[in-house]
């Protein structure tokens, strides 16, 4: 089932356009004819990923933190919030950087879409869902969430972008739309930013022992990045409010995916297990229930394919 959307836009800003989903929710759009302003502040994100758009007519990159006020040259009529930590490692390394831009970060953007009566959609995630207590979990759910827990800096602030982004349609009319994102892999992660696939891929290259934390029998749902980036631009293209769940529900344990990994890149590295983070979630899949009956969107790229194109590209990207 392909999404059934399509609606074009003249003008998309993507705060976070140079990190990983970013980079290639920007390429998707300039792909389609859409001009882009990527607003990046590389804090967790890199130029390179974006530098095969650098000078393509309609792109332009622009340094700036979007939890301070910012401007663009001209209006845009879609603006895709994504700046803001994503990975455990980083948002507990960047603690307040990642609170604020979950919400100054929030509300600059949606100033940004309204002022310019633009569509805005927040990139929410499933940690809205905290250690859940319902499986699978759909929209309907409210989550089970520490609100002092060192998950929290990032939970708490999307929890809070949510609430910013409905009160702005609701208070101002603001066409908002909110997206949670479950667990996206793909090329450009980054080697070292601590979430499962990168972390395997590139120890299973290197040879080195693959670290499952806990008994790996903790799960998740891995969807991979082109069908996260077409869920998005569908959700964006429906004018639908949300929150709406984007995620594959083929759920698997840590530690399968572990020894998929060693089986797909043909590594001799062995399993050893390391303590599991506080607060980190048992289980993880989402209901798409709902993407599939409004949007017509569901993952097309199985996870074997996924994990391939995410090998090859570490391979051709040593030291990434
Ligand atoms: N990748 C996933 O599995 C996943 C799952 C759920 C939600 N999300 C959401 O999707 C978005 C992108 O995630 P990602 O995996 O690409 O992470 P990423 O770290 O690769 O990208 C985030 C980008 O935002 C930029 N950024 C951070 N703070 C900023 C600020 N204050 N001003 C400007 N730019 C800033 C970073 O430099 C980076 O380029 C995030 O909002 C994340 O919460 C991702």
């Amino acid at each position: 089932m392909g999404p059934l959307a399509s609606r074009t836009w003249e003008h998309a800003v993507v705060t976070g356009g140079s990190g990983f989903v970013g980079s290639h929710l920007c390429s998707a759009l300039i792909a389609a004819g859409t001009a882009v302003t990527c607003v990046d502040d590389f804090s967790t994100g890199r130029p390179a990923n974006v530098e095969h758009l650098v000078g393509r007519p309609g792109f332009t990159l622009q340094e700036a933190n979007v939890s301070r006020p910012f401007t663009v040259e001209r209006p845009p009529d879609l603006v895709l919030h994504l700046a803001s930590p994503a990975s455990p490692a980083d948002y507990l390394r960047l603690p307040l950087h990642t609170l604020e831009a979950g919400s100054l970060g929030t509300r600059n953007a949606l100033e940004l879409a309204h002022r310019s009566e633009a569509r805005f959609l927040l990139a929410s995630t499933s940690e809205v869902y905290g250690d859940p207590q319902e499986h699978p979990q759909n929209e309907r759910y409210w989550g089970h969430v520490n609100p002092v827990g060192p998950r929290s800096v990032y939970d708490e602030a999307k929890r809070f972008g949510e609430a910013f982004t409905t009160a702005h349609g609701t208070a101002l009319g603001t066409d908002t739309c909110v997206v949670r994102l479950f667990n996206t892999y793909g090329p450009r992660m980054r080697g070292h930013d601590g979430r499962a696939v990168p972390t395997f891929i590139r120890q299973a290259l290197a040879g080195d022992p693959l670290t499952v934390t806990g008994d790996g029998l903790q799960t998740r749902s891995l969807c991979y990045v082109d069908d996260t980036v077409a869920g998005i631009l569908a959700a964006a293209a429906h004018g639908m409010p949300g929150p709406v769940n984007l995620g594959n529900p083929a759920e698997l344990t840590m530690l399968d995916l572990a020894r998929w990994i060693i089986e797909l890149t043909g590594s001799d590295s062995e399993i050893g297990f390391v303590e599991r983070p506080t607060d980190d979630p048992a289980v993880r899949c989402p209901d798409i229930t709902l993407a599939r009956d409004k949007l017509q969107w569901e993952p097309q790229v199985a996870a074997e394919e996924g994990l391939r194109r995410t090998i090859d590209w570490f391979r051709a990207h040593p030291g990434n």
